[in-house]
């Protein structure tokens, strides 16, 4: 039997209903308007996209969107110095520094200087340890959001197999740690492990975060396994177009797994949606 697909769309569009609703309440019963600053840095096209579509989905929230644009070879001093100033502004809850950066910049620095009670990425050391030692704490996007789509499936992932493969600091590695405050057994998984077909077919849950296109094959998967498909890989198509593709085989996913969200349509549409989950919670902390 073919497996179900999870709609990132419909459960992106919910949350951000459901967002909206909360924003509306804040601005009536407290006059507080929850603020998002975004800092893109160079002109990078698919960053322009991303910071794009945050504006619009922020702004339809009911939310403030500031938009930061600085070029690509803009110091480091005026990068901190320009952080420094959103970190004191009360109309800014939340900042985000659009990654990667242009070379030439210290992203490390660059993170360590937003306020972690603003830091909506998650990405500051402090969110990160306390995320680690199972702390309550602003959490990554698309790791968040991977584990609502998961959600939507089951309704507790308690004792779960699940396999986490990519160790990056924006996904693998976050997700684990949301993975285990859910009560899942977890492993990770990366370039260099052993038999990665092998340690998948064990997975109930498999999150594929590598950034390679289509390398997990339908015979990868345990029959009835969840599958979620961060990756995002740009090819070409017909008629000199592009398409979108994950990192999961898809139709052959389709033939094994019980559920797989689809690339384009699946994970990517619920980071912008966490983006503003994570707004409004730094928002309604700065309240009290
Ligand atoms: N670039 C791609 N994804 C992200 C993200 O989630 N946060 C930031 N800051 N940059 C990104």
């Amino acid at each position: 039997m073919a497996a179900s697909l999870i709609d990132g769309k419909v459960i992106a569009a919910d949350l951000r209903a459901r967002v909206a609703v909360e924003v509306a309440r804040m601005k009536r019963d407290h006059g507080l308007t929850p603020g998002l600053a975004v800092v893109l840095i160079g002109n990078d096209p698919a960053s322009e996209v991303y910071v794009r579509n945050k504006h619009k989905q922020t702004q339809a929230a009911g939310m403030a969107s500031f938009e930061h644009m600085l070029p690509a070879d803009v110091a480091q001093a005026d990068v901190l110095a320009l952080i420094a100033e959103l970190n004191a502004n009360p109309a800014v809850h939340g900042i985000l520094v659009q990654l990667p950066l242009p070379k030439g910049l210290d992203t490390e620095a660059v993170i360590a200087a937003i306020d972690p009670a603003k830091d909506v990425d998650g990405l500051h050391p402090h969110n990160a340890g306390r995320l680690a030692g199972g702390l309550p704490a602003l959490s990554p996007c698309t790791p968040l959001g991977c584990i609502i789509l998961t959600k939507s499936v089951h309704a507790s992932l308690e004792g779960m197999d699940a396999i986490v493969i990519g160790r990056s600091n924006l996904v693998g590695r976050p997700l684990v740690q949301l993975l285990l405050n859910e009560n899942a057994t977890v492993t990770i998984a990366h370039s260099r492990s052993r038999d990665l077909p092998d340690l998948c077919r064990r997975a109930d849950l498999v999150y594929a975060a590598v950034g390679r296109a289509e390398m997990v094959r339908g015979d990868w998967l345990k029959p009835g396994a969840t599958v979620i498909d961060v990756g995002i890989t740009r090819v070409p198509a017909a008629e000199g177009k592009t398409r979108l593709i994950g990192d999961v085989a898809f139709n052959e996913a389709m033939q094994v797994a019980g559920a797989v969200t689809p690339v384009p349509g699946g994970v990517g549409q619920m980071t912008v949606a966490c983006l503003l989950v994570n707004t409004l919670r730094a928002a309604c902390a700065i309240r009290g």
